[in-house]
């Protein structure tokens, strides 16, 4: 199974020179790599889905988006649905991060409507999940990970399963310097499988990638991502300098040789 390495560009590059000078500053990044095993997918704002999928047409670059509607069309102002974002290029979606969680009130009814309008439309719902400082500092982490994904995975059939992607991103490492150790990862990726064997039994469960996101540089890769066996990384921050982005990468690619 070939690891992840989600870029979540979020609400940059503002201005079309900004995305011209990204999108070049990443093909020659690109160019020099040596083989690359893992699957980069980059998720940029809305407005610049269609360039990026113009741009890379290579199989292991695929393009996401960072949200969606659930609604397939219609008198809904403002949204963007999963078949618009398809139409354009896109074979991802992330949804439930917890930005959106924050400062759009989605909730786990919000999130699992998204995960099945994007599954209907065979868009991979790379689906974030992660507990607050509070919630660890009470021990609450297992049970908060069991609750959203009941609730992401609410009348989500068996068939579905294994094209959903998980991303386990506690709240209190987004966006800041703090990372859980390698063994906390690694408990909540048991948490998660032993969640989705119980649902879906055992075979559909193994083949349900769990990729872990919050702070991650090419520095603490090693421990956030190899140490507790993840299938790959969401990447916020550092994926706005494509070679740090790619230094990440480059890492991933050399356990994934070691394997
Ligand atoms: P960060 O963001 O890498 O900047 O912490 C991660 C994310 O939002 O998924």
């Amino acid at each position: 199974m070939s690891k992840l390495i989600v870029g979540n560009l979020k609400m940059n590059l503002l201005t079309i020179a900004e995305r011209d000078r990204y999108l070049e500053s990443f093909e020659r990044e690109l160019k020099n790599f040596p083989e690359n095993k893992a699957k980069i997918i980059l998720c940029p704002p809305f407005v610049h889905l269609e360039k990026f999928s113009e741009k890379f047409k290579m199989e292991n670059v695929s393009i996401g988006a960072q949200n969606i509607f659930w609604e397939e069309r219609g008198s809904f102002t403002g949204e963007i649905s999963s078949l618009m974002v398809k139409n354009i290029g896109c074979k991802y979606v992330i949804l439930g991060h917890s930005e959106r969680r924050k400062y759009f009130s989605e909730s786990g009814e919000i999130i699992n409507a998204k995960i099945k309008a994007a599954l209907q439309d065979n868009l991979t719902p790379i689906v974030c999940i992660g507990e607050s400082q509070a919630e660890r500092n009470d021990g609450d982490t297992a049970e908060i990970i069991v609750a959203q994904i009941n609730q992401s995975l609410k009348d989500v059939p068996i068939s579905k399963i294994t094209e959903v992607v998980f991303a386990y991103e506690p709240v209190w490492a987004v966006g800041s310097d703090a990372i859980p150790t390698g063994n906390d990862i690694l408990e909540v990726r048991i948490t998660i499988k032993k969640t989705l064997v119980e649902k879906y039994g055992a075979s559909a469960a193994e083949k349900v990638r769990i990729l872990y996101g919050g702070s991650v540089n090419s520095k603490n890769v090693a421990q956030v991502c190899v140490e507790p066996q993840m299938d790959g990384v969401l990447v916020g921050r550092e994926s706005l300098i494509p070679n740090e982005f790619l230094k990440i990468v480059e890492i991933i690619n050399a356990i994934r040789n070691n394997e």
